[in-house]
């Protein structure tokens, strides 16, 4: 098959390398010629150190390889797939697939990635997602992974499942658009919860306790935007936090342990240098948990700390001094 992917980031760079090696034809899109043209020159993504970039994936900024790619695949960060899904909608075959790799919640819109993608594109083409535990640096490596691909079509979540699968990358089909999507773009807020905990020296027992509370919020949301609890136990759900959660590759998770130990969000952001999800995702979260009155305290006190300044220790006493309340309330498995 032949596959376009848009957007030449630590993740669409490795997933470029793990389709050609299921021997599909790759094209990997860059909105930059110059960052196109120096991929073009090193053959190597600096944020997948170490790792070759075949010759046989072709990399360009011309949007032209879409006209007869059989499969789209936006990796582009969240703020920046609006504007892509509307330049590449021109040159998409009329069949083309489309798959959307980012995670996040559109500020403003609250839309979901596929809900862009489908919106710019003209709603006549398939769109899946694929989301799941799935760290750039490893997928590259080829480490072994497993993530879900989620269409409202059975068939169309069976063909991503066979285009990405491999004796490695592991892919399982999914129908809950909503929950998949929600559930990748929302555990990086609480991924940069976790790290500003740690970073301020909280221990293992409060990383533990933010996500399992936070599987309780999430679940919430997720149910009243339609999409099902039961989501949040497989891999787009837990998965995805524990990953984000504990791994030092997240760095939404580096961002956190930064700001915990006293650099502002700007500050922390810089320094990881790389999109930070979470900490739009934050601001999307909030103003959703306001309209639609859902309670989300941990997503509240990271919105606190982001945008209000909030210090991380005043944010952890007011989880911490919370109404005692039932576990089993509102929980996540009910
Ligand atoms: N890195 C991972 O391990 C991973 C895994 C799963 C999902 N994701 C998701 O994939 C998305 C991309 O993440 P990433 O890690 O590749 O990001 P990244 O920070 O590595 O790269 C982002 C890329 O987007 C490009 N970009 C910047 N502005 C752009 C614009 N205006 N138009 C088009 N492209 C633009 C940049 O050139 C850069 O190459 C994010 O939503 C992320 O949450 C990442």
């Amino acid at each position: 098959m032949k596959v376009t992917i848009l957007g030449s980031g630590g993740w669409g760079t490795a997933l470029a390398l793990l389709l050609h090696h299921n021997q599909h034809t790759v094209s990997l899109w860059s909105h930059d010629p110059e960052k196109a043209k120096q991929l073009e020159l090193t053959r190597e993504n600096t944020l997948l150190k170490g790792v070759r970039i075949p010759e046989g994936i072709c990399i360009t900024s011309d949007l032209s390889c879409l006209t007869d790619s059989e499969m789209a695949v936006f990796a582009t960060p969240s703020f920046a797939l609006r504007e892509t899904a509307r330049k590449a909608a021109p040159y998409l075959a009329p069949d083309a697939i489309l798959v959307s790799v980012t995670k996040g919640i559109e500020r403003g819109t609250h839309l979901r990635m596929s809900q862009i993608v489908c919106g710019e594109t003209g709603g006549t083409h398939p769109v899946a997602v694929l989301s799941g535990p799935s760290h750039a640096e490893e997928v590259a490596r080829a480490l072994p992974t497993g993530c879900v691909a989620a269409a409202q079509e059975q068939g169309i979540a069976e063909t991503v499942q066979r285009v990405f699968m491999n004796e490695v990358f592991r892919v399982y089909t999914h129908d809950d658009m909503v929950g998949v999507e929600l559930s990748g773009a929302l555990k990086n807020v609480i991924a940069l919860c976790c790290g500003m905990g740690d970073g301020c020296g909280c221990g293992d027992n409060a990383r533990a306790l933010l996500m399992t509370r936070a599987l309780t919020e999430l679940s919430r949301l997720v149910e009243k935007l339609g999409g099902r609890r039961d989501t949040l136990a497989g891999l787009a759900g837990v998965g995805d936090l524990i990953v984000t959660c504990t791994s030092m590759h997240s760095r939404n998770h580096r961002a956190g342990i930064l700001i915990g130990q006293g650099k502002s969000a700007e500050e922390a952001m810089r320094e990881v240098g790389a999109v930070v999800e979470g900490y739009y995702a934050a601001q999307s979260a909030q103003e959703l948990s306001r309209e639609l009155h859902v309670e989300m305290p941990i997503c509240d006190a990271v919105y606190s700390i982001l945008l209000r300044g909030t210090p991380v220790k005043e944010a952890v006493h007011g989880l911490m001094n919370r109404l005692p309340r039932k576990e089993s309330d509102s929980s996540w498995v009910s």
